[in-house]
């Protein structure tokens, strides 16, 4: 993810998150920290094969720890496996930097974005009340091993399942 990106994704991130999106500055500093000689952020986008962007994922990292920051798909690209491809590439990228457990939190009432991060090894840990403001949402707290291997890839989708068909390799541009 680059600067031009923040205010297509800020579009997006109003659309996908009316309650708590994220404002311009939280994505400036996030990104602020995916530079420089210690990076300890990484951010990423897919596009679209017309320019436009996908979806994007945040990783926060510091030692053999990771965080999730952020997963998400633009509405029309959703439940086309977009949402996996990105998470995978997210988990590899934290497996590359010696990572070897991931967190993140994730919305009680989130049973698409929950469903996926269990295929993915996530295990709940606990429960963060109210951690989403305003709305008073709960979060869930999960966590992965990440010195167990991935699942394997889904098989490619049966053309009648629905869904814009997710990009093959999603451009991946690095801060
Ligand atoms: C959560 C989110 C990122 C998932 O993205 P997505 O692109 O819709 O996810 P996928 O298409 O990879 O997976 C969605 C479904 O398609 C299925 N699928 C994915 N790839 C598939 C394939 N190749 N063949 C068959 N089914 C497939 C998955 O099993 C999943 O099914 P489920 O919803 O019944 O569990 C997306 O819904 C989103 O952006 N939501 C709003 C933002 C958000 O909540 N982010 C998470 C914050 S913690």
């Amino acid at each position: 993810m680059r600067w031009w990106d923040v205010d297509p994704v800020l579009a997006l991130e109003r659309e996908l998150f009316p309650e708590d999106a994220w404002t311009p500055g939280m994505f400036w500093s996030e990104l602020a920290g995916c530079g420089g000689p210690a990076p300890m952020r990484r951010y990423t986008v897919a596009e679209a094969p017309d320019g436009s962007i996908a979806g994007w994922t945040g990783l926060a990292f510091a030692g053999e720890s990771a965080d999730v920051q952020t997963v998400a798909v633009a509405p029309r690209r959703q439940a086309a496996g977009l949402g996996t491809l990105l998470l995978r590439d997210l988990l590899t990228a934290a497996a590359d930097l010696g990572c070897r457990e991931v967190f993140l939190e994730v919305r009680t009432d989130n049973h698409r974005a929950r469903r996926l991060y269990e295929r993915h090894g996530f295990e709940p840990m606990g429960l963060r009340r109210g951690y989403y403001q305003p709305g008073n949402h709960d979060a869930l707290v999960m966590r992965r091993d990440h010195t167990r291997p991935l699942p394997p890839p889904p098989g490619p989708r049966a053309p009648d399942a629905g869904g814009t068909p997710a990009p093959s390799v999603p451009t991946d541009r690095e801060a």
